[in-house]
C-alpha cells in the first residue's frame, strides 16, 4: 500500500487501517466492482471516497461532493499524497441538484449525512439519486444518529423502519443490509448500511 505518513499530518492509525484495508473489503462486499462510477455525498475528509477509489480502480470514478472547503483541503490533500487519480472533488453551497449526468453512476453513497436534510430536502436528493443512477445501480444508505444510534438532528424522531420506506417510496427497493465495525467521524464504530436499488 502505498505511504500513507502524509505530509501535513500523520493519520491516525485506526483511520489508516480503515482507509487502507479494512474499509476497501467492506465496500467490495457490499457492492462496490472494480470500473464503478461512485458518487459519495457528503464526503467530508474522504474515509468511504478513499477506500472507494482503491476498489474501483482507474477504470472508475469517485465524485466526492461536499461544502466543507477545510475537509475538502484535507480530502485533496490525501489525495496528491496517495496519488489518487480517480476522485474528483466538487464542493457544493449544499444543492441537491446534483452535477452529474443521468445513468451515469454504479453506486450513491449517503453515508452519516441524511440527518443533516429536512424531509422535502432528503426527498429531492432519492430523486436526484435515481436520476443519476444507471438502471441497476445501487445506493447505499448509513442512517447515523437516527432514534436507536446516537439521535440528532433531522433523525433524531425517526427509527430505522420509516427512513427505509421513506425511500422504498422514491423508487427504490431495499435489497440487503450490512453491519460491521466501520468508519464512523474519525473512528469506528458498530453501524449497518442499507443497500437499495432502483425499482423498474
Ligand atoms: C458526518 S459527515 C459524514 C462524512 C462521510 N460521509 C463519512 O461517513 O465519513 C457529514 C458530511 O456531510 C456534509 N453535508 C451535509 N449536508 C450537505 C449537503 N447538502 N451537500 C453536501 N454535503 C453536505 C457535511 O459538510 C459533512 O462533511
Amino acid at each position: 500500500m502505498k505511504n500513507l505518513v502524509l505530509g501535513y499530518k500523520a493519520l491516525d492509525p485506526q483511520v489508516m487501517y480503515w482507509e487502507t484495508q479494512k474499509g476497501t473489503e467492506f465496500l467490495k462486499r457490499i457492492g462496490i466492482n472494480k470500473g464503478d462510477n461512485v458518487l459519495d455525498f457528503g464526503c467530508r475528509v474522504g474515509h468511504y471516497a478513499i477506500p472507494a477509489a482503491e476498489v474501483i480502480g482507474n477504470e472508475g470514478v469517485v465524485y466526492a461532493i461536499d461544502t466543507e472547503e477545510k475537509a475538502l483541503l484535507e480530502l485533496e490533500q490525501k489525495i496528491k499524497a496517495l496519488n489518487f487519480t480517480n476522485i474528483r472533488i466538487i464542493k457544493t453551497f449544499g444543492q441537491l441538484t446534483l452535477p452529474l449526468e443521468e445513468e451515469s453512476i454504479d453506486v450513491v453513497l449517503l453515508y452519516d449525512v441524511l440527518h443533516y436534510l429536512k424531509e422535502d430536502e432528503r426527498k429531492k436528493l432519492y430523486q436526484e439519486t435515481f436520476r443519476v443512477l444507471k438502471e441497476k445501480g445501487m445506493l447505499s444508505v448509513y442512517p447515523k444518529h437516527c432514534l436507536t444510534d446516537d439521535p440528532i438532528m433531522e433523525f433524531q424522531n425517526m427509527d430505522l423502519n420509516t427512513i427505509k420506506h421513506e425511500i422504498e417510496n422514491l423508487n427504490f427497493n431495499f435489497t440487503v443490509k450490512h453491519c460491521d465495525h466501520i468508519s464512523h467521524d474519525d473512528g469506528l464504530n458498530q453501524g449497518c448500511v442499507f443497500n437499495f436499488r432502483k425499482k423498474m
